[in-house]
């Protein structure tokens, strides 16, 4: 899965303060992100921290100066202000919030917010007693009236500061900006298209990818899931307003750093992962991964030899657990259970019958036959398989196919009560 930030245009604004060297981090993260990064910097950052270091990060030039007329040759303020889709000003000093809050547009910086209709993160830097000042806490709290639900503030860390006091106004780590701005931009994009979050305030288990079951050190069965379809759903899920924790198997993707990621190699290592979920206290769970149904009766502690005389070799199996079946056992009714059925022939009467067995709340039925979907490609066709529905989803993204299967989910669970 991708980051959420790819070619996602970010405005960085800088303002004057020591952590604004803090700022060249968060540039940087942003880049690998995936994002498109234009720096604003107020003058007082300037004394700080170089515009050519930012513009060496960015691989864009910087912008200071509101009436610039070679910069408005290129892009003027305001179509600055229209190219950004999201605007993050790290660190946000005392003087650049009061500034905000009175409505003045005295440099690009504050121009650019005025003029922009992007989502806004801010994090506030400065010193400890500036941010517990009665009138940096009054800007703050009044920064809802002049920005609207558009903003987001990214408290400051407390500990050591520069100056040598302690306490609350360290900017908040880069690291943590980026994981803040990737999770709140996932949940704003979904508010903007579907209005609620349906999901607010539960917890989503899921599992996602295949397993690896060792035959000796060298060699293992496993099967071709990349874990696209699991990790889609997984920020659907999140995107839906839950709390989600995915228990991967070995896949070659990341997920955001607002998803909980557990990895496990093995069925086994994937149901005390379930159990350990299921004790923690979850809503919903739903097995999206191919678990190998059988592993090597015994695991080699050496390499097996290649027998020269032998046209052929066997190798015992035993059984593995099934991780959905185990969760339905032991889930309580309010939990709703969720499988895929990966099929080749008969699918959706095959999943129905899973359905069933399994005790399931829903099903999504997987050809695995074709090769444009199912397995390892971007794209899905699926068929969602409940007690008394079926509901036929064309090929399209698997993306696409986690969205409806998420908003389907959703009114199950929702109408259990
Ligand atoms: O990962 P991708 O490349 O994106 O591909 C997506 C997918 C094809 C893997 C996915 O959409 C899918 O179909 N996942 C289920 C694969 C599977 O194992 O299906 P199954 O019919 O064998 O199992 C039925 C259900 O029982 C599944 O929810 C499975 O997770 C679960 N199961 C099966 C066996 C087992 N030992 N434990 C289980 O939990």
């Amino acid at each position: 899965m991708s980051s959420t930030l790819r070619a996602k245009k970010v405005l960085l604004g800088i303002t004057g303060g020591i952590a604004a060297y803090k700022a060249a981090e968060l540039c940087r993260l942003f880049i690998k992100a995936g994002a498109r990064v234009q720096v604003v910097m107020s003058a007082g950052a300037q004394e700080f921290i170089t515009p050519l270091t930012l513009q060496a990060l960015s691989g864009e030039p910087v912008r200071h100066a509101l009436l610039d007329a070679e910069a408005e040759a290129g892009m003027g303020h305001i179509e600055l202000a229209k190219w950004a889709e999201l605007v993050v000003v790290a660190p946000a000093s005392a003087n650049f919030l009061a500034k905000v809050n009175a409505g003045m547009a005295d440099d690009l910086l504050t121009t650019l917010l005025l003029a922009t209709e992007a989502p806004i993160y801010i994090a506030p830097a400065m010193n400890q007693a500036m941010w517990a000042n009665p009138v940096t806490q009054r800007n703050l709290s009044e920064l809802d009236l002049t920005l609207g639900t558009r903003l987001t503030l990214l408290p400051p860390d407390s500990g050591e500061q520069a100056c040598g006091d302690i306490g609350p106004g360290r900017l908040m780590e880069p690291v943590d900006i980026v994981a803040n701005v990737e999770a709140s931009f996932v949940r704003g994009l979904h508010a903007q298209t579907k209005g609620t979050q349906v999901l607010a305030g539960k917890h989503v288990l899921l599992t996602a990818g295949p397993t690896q079951e060792s035959i000796d050190p060298v060699r293992y069965i496993s099967n071709h899931s990349s874990g696209k379809m699991g990790f889609a759903l997984a920020e659907e899920f999140y995107a839906a307003g839950a709390r989600v924790t995915v228990i991967a198997g070995p896949v070659a993707l990341n997920c955001g750093s607002y998803i909980t990621r557990v990895d496990v190699l093995t069925a086994d290592e994937m149901l005390r992962a379930a159990y350990a979920g299921l004790a923690d206290g979850i809503d919903i769970f739903v097995g999206a991964a191919a678990v190998a149904d059988y592993r090597p009766a015994n695991t080699e502690p050496q390499k097996i030899k290649k027998n020269s005389q032998a046209q052929a070799m066997s190798i015992e199996l035993v059984e593995n657990p099934d991780v959905l079946a185990s969760m339905a056992k032991q889930g309580n009714k309010a939990v709703t259970m969720v499988g895929f059925a990966a099929e080749t022939k008969n699918v959706v009467p095959y999943a129905r019958a899973k359905l069933e067995k399994k005790n399931l709340d829903m099903i999504v039925a997987n050809d695995v036959s074709a090769e444009d979907i199912g397995f390892n490609s971007d794209d899905n066709a699926v068929t969602i398989v409940t007690a008394n529905k079926e509901m036929v989803l064309a090929k399209q993204s698997k993306q696409a196919i986690a969205k409806l299967i998420v908003a389907e989910v959703a009114i199950l669970h929702n109408n259990k009560g």
